[in-house]
């Protein structure tokens, strides 16, 4: 079996940090998300994977590689423009070569991996397997939502539907074999314009195709959005196991699970974890709370910083407020110049500088 890691696409709702970088490699966790999809994928035994890429093709190509560091093997497919899920997998075409594949939305997390989900596809007999999951009626205009009926068989699906059928959304994760390519080729663009995997399974329903559903237990986020990532990076630093690479500085304190990377001065501060810090980082009389992760080559003076994500190179000095539920890109920097009021909320693209009022 093979993998097609879709990783193109436009990350409209994370601007302005997809201006200048994939949605696919912001970071949860220290670790961009794309990664945990192809340690998931490699973790389920596959190791054959396509990774679909458009405008952000180098900046993946560069932090993917040959997929020698996960023990897999990589090929890159490029998708000239976003016009679908389903036309990502019709560019695979030859890539995918009529074997059966798993389909990984790039910018998903799920955190029990896909092992569960792919075992036993090829002995099913069945054409696509689909990863279904619990969500709030009202969030259903994100999602491909799907009706089952009274024994549990697909039979209708919605992409991102005011009035949703029922509360299952796709999570983002698909089961194929080559019958897919029959529907992707018998498809229309949808009224948005795009080629939607979620049609092309309509249609595997409707000829008499078997879809297979599968409801996920546990915790899966699409991270599309601000609120999403910060959950996600809550929910996977909970499971964080610190590893600590500098020793701490005069005056530092480190409680619960805290992980530093090499070259990182923390002096004067309270860490108070789950927290990562990457490499070469400097925390000065600061205070870092629950629920942050700080990239590497940061600087954190004289500030408090809580459930946040700092990109590389970012810098928060002198605030004298807590910075909370915040994403700074890289190379931003959030200085103190005058007096705000005490707490502060910024979502800022790489390159970017905010400087506060009196
Ligand atoms: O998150 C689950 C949802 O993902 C499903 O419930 C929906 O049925 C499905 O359409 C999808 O909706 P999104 O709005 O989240 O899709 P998005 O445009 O974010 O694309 C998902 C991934 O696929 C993302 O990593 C970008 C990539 N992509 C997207 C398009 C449209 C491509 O590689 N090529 C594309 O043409």
């Amino acid at each position: 079996m093979k993998a097609l890691v879709l990783s193109g696409g436009r990350g409209t709702r994370l601007r302005p940090i997809t201006f200048t970088r994939a949605k696919q490699l912001v970071p949860v966790a220290n670790k961009p998300i794309l990664f945990y999809a192809i340690e998931a994928i490699r973790d389920a035994g596959i190791t054959d994977i396509g990774v679909v890429v458009g405008d952000t093709a180098p900046d993946v190509m560069a932090a993917l590689g040959d997929g020698s560091y996960w023990g897999v093997s990589i090929t890159y497919i490029q998708q000239d423009a976003p016009l679908g899920l389903a036309h990502a997998v019709k560019v695979a075409e030859e890539y995918l070569d009529g074997e059966d594949f798993v389909m990984y939305l790039g910018d998903m997390l799920i955190a029990d991996g896909i092992a569960h989900f792919v075992e036993g596809f090829g002995q099913a007999q069945c054409d696509a397997q689909i990863l279904l999951g619990h969500v709030a009626l009202e969030n259903s205009i994100e999602f491909g939502m799907v009706e089952l009926d009274a024994s549990g068989n697909v039979i209708r699906l919605l992409e991102k539907p005011e009035s949703p059928p029922s509360d299952l959304a796709l999570v983002g994760v698909y089961l194929f074999n080559a019958n897919v390519m029959k529907a992707i080729n018998s498809i229309e663009p949808s009224p948005r314009g795009e080629l939607e995997i979620t049609d092309a399974i309509q249609w595997l329903v409707d000829n008499g195709y078997c879809v297979r559903p599968h409801i996920v237990e546990g915790w899966w986020k699409d991270t599309g959005k601000l609120d999403d990532i910060l959950e996600a990076n809550r929910i996977v630093l909970d499971t964080l196991e610190p590893e600590r690479l500098s020793e701490p500085g005069t005056g530092a304190d480190l409680r619960g699970r805290v992980s530093v990377g090499s070259d990182t001065v923390i002096e004067n501060s309270l860490i108070r974890g789950p927290v990562s810090i990457g490499n070469g980082c400097e925390i000065r009389d600061a205070y870092i709370g629950p629920y942050t992760a700080i990239g590497d080559k940061c600087r954190v003076v004289g500030s408090e910083v809580e459930h946040s994500i700092l990109l590389a190179e970012s810098c928060v000095e002198g605030i004298g407020a807590r910075m909370t539920d915040s994403l700074l890109g890289v190379n931003a920097a959030v200085h103190r110049t005058p007096m705000l009021q005490d707490s502060v909320r910024v979502m800022i693209g790489d390159n970017s500088e905010v400087n506060l009022g009196q």
